[in-house]
């Protein structure tokens, strides 16, 4: 198959909403990192990302709507603490899982009796949903397994040639995904992202987070978080993630670094501003300022996509809150739970 490398103009914007109209699927940007969508009432389309991503048929896709009340034909009813939400969130980093309608294809909830809407914060998918006027099935645009793209080149690195077209919308905002809130019983973080616990629980009191965020899922808990369970986020090499406070990982790190390169691997570090000039000469790349961790979300899977080549990588880690839990969860996955 031939694919369409498009910049996210107006017209290309409509040529991509074409394409999802006739059973195509096309990547596209969003403030997070970037989709593949197709047509949400089109099973053999919902099909194709499947198959283009590799992805295991059990784990299901969040729809993409171009504004919050399209969630009255998708969910079989829409609980007071969706519109809440809604009001502050949408659009943004946030997507809501409730009960689904019948007309909801179980082919893009993978079976489960639940469905996860999310309105994305950038004009060009937020153009392209209102252009293609259906909700829109999309998962990260990469191979499973692989990190996350934030940059059109990166999707255009795995999915050449295995969709119809990319949007080129330059690089992601954030750069990780949405956090994924189950509206059913107390509502419940399933991902975190860059809406955190404390936003939402402002706005709906208690909120719980699941146990998977920083631990491998242990049994009983597949059904709540399909995508959990799969090794997430890989380059080529090892990941460990370094514990520590700022100066203890410092030190940790670098004796690592010399002894994993003493025993004839290549090792590269995913460092902090403040760390940089402690580990000399040896390979980093920089991720940001330890004190804003969403600079450390928004480099990480870019980063992560540079380190191969390597057979060893170092990551400082942070503390697990606020936007720092979001890349703790996904830097442990990254790592399979290696730990230093
Ligand atoms: O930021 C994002 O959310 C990006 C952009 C493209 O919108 N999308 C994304 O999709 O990250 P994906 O498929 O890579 O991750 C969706 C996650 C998976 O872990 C999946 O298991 C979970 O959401 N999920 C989707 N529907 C669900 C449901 N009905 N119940 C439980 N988990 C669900
Ligand atoms: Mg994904």
């Amino acid at each position: 198959m031939k694919t369409l490398y498009l910049p996210a103009n107006k017209e290309n914007i409509l040529r991509c909403a074409d394409i999802i109209k006739s059973g195509g699927i096309v990547a596209f940007p969003t403030e997070t990192v970037y989709g593949l969508g197709a047509n949400a009432k089109d099973d053999n389309a919902i099909k194709k990302i499947f198959e283009a991503k590799g992805r295991p048929q059990d784990n299901p896709l969040i729809l993409h709507i171009p504004y919050p009340e399209m969630a009255e034909e998708l969910y079989s009813s829409v609980p007071e603490s969706y519109y809440k939400l809604a009001s502050v969130f949408f659009p943004g980093a946030l997507t809501l899982i409730y009960y689904k309608s019948d007309s909801v294809s179980d082919v893009a909830t993978a079976g489960q009796s639940t469905v996860a809407l999310r309105m994305p914060d950038n004009e060009i998918a937020l153009e392209l949903l209102r252009a293609a006027q259906v909700p829109v099935a999309a998962p990260s645009a990469n191979i499973s397994g692989t990190p996350s793209p934030t940059k059109a080149e990166h999707v255009y690195n795995d999915m050449n040639g295995r969709i119809d077209a990319i949007l080129d919308g330059g690089e992601c905002k954030i750069g990780i995904e949405s956090t994924v809130l189950s509206l059913i019983g107390t509502p419940t973080i399933l991902r975190p992202g860059a809406v955190t616990k404390e936003m939402l629980a402002a706005v709906i009191g208690e909120v719980q987070l699941s146990k998977s965020i920083l631990q491998p899922l242990g049994s009983g808990e597949e059904a709540l978080s399909p995508g959990m369970k799969y090794k997430h986020y890989s380059p080529n090499a090892q990941v460990y993630a370094v514990y520590g406070n700022e100066h203890e990982i410092a030190n940790k790190i670098a004796y690592h670094y010399d002894n994993f390169e003493k025993s004839g691997n290549r090792c590269v570090i995913l460092s902090s501003e403040e760390n940089s000039r402690f580990y000399g000469e040896r390979k980093q790349i920089i991720l940001g300022s330890r004190k804003k961790p969403e600079e450390f979300c928004k480099r990480l899977f870019s980063a992560l996509r540079e380190c191969d080549g390597y057979t060893t990588v170092l990551c400082e880690t942070l503390q697990e809150h606020g936007a720092g839990l979001a890349f703790m969860n996904r830097l442990l996955r990254a790592s399979g739970f290696k730990t230093l």
